[in-house]
């Protein structure tokens, strides 16, 4: 794991301390990694880019390349990015796409 990463998982550790447990469940992945590190861990100056370059590169900064990471990523790794697959603003860390061809994430291209 990435020093980058256990960092941010040390900073969760602290800013959950001053959380209440009703901002811990259910929320968006983009809420859930705005309390670890602000919306700047994503977007410059916490503005969204055009083409989500910048947003994808930090995904990799702490998670890595897809091709270090288990199924379904290495099979796409240089194929696609994390952004056609993890809709921030939109999935829960629960209701992320499923590693079944049948999940309509991946039917979008597979089905
Ligand atoms: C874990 C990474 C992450 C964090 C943290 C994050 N965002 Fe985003 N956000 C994204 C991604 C990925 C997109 C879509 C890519 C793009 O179009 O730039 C996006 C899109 C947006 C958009 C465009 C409209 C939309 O919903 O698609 C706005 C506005 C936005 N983010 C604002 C914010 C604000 C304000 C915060 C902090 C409260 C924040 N974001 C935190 C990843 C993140
Ligand atoms: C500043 C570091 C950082 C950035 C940037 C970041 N993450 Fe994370 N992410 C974490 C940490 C820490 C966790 C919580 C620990 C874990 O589950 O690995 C997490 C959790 C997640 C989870 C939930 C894992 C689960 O429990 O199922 C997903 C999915 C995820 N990140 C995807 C992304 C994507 C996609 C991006 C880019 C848009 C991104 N992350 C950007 C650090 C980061
Ligand atoms: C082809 C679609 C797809 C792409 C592209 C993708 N993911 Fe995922 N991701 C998934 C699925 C499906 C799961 C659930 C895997 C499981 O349940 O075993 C997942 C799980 C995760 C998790 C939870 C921990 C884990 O490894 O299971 C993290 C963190 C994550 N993805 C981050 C990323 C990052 C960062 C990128 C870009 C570098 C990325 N993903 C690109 C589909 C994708
Ligand atoms: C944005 C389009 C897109 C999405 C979404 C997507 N894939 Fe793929 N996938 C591709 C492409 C393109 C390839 C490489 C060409 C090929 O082999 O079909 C590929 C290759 C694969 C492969 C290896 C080749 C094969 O067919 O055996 C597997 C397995 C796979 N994808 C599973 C998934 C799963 C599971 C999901 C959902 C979590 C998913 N894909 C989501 C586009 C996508």
């Amino acid at each position: 794991m990435s020093n980058k990463l256990l960092s941010a998982i040390f900073g969760a550790g602290l800013a959950a301390l001053a959380m209440s447990p009703a901002a811990l469940a259910g929320d968006v992945l983009a809420d859930t990694h705005t309390d670890m590190g602000g919306c700047e861990s994503c977007h410059v100056d916490g503005d969204p880019s055009a083409d989500g370059a910048q947003e994808n590169a930090a995904c990799v900064e702490c998670h890595g390349d897809m091709g270090d990471m288990g199924e379904p990523h290495d099979v796409h790794e240089g194929i696609l990015n994390c952004l056609d697959c993890h809709i921030m603003h939109e999935q829960t860390a629960a209701d992320k796409p499923q590693l079944d061809a049948a999940d309509p994430k991946c039917a979008d291209c597979h089905g």
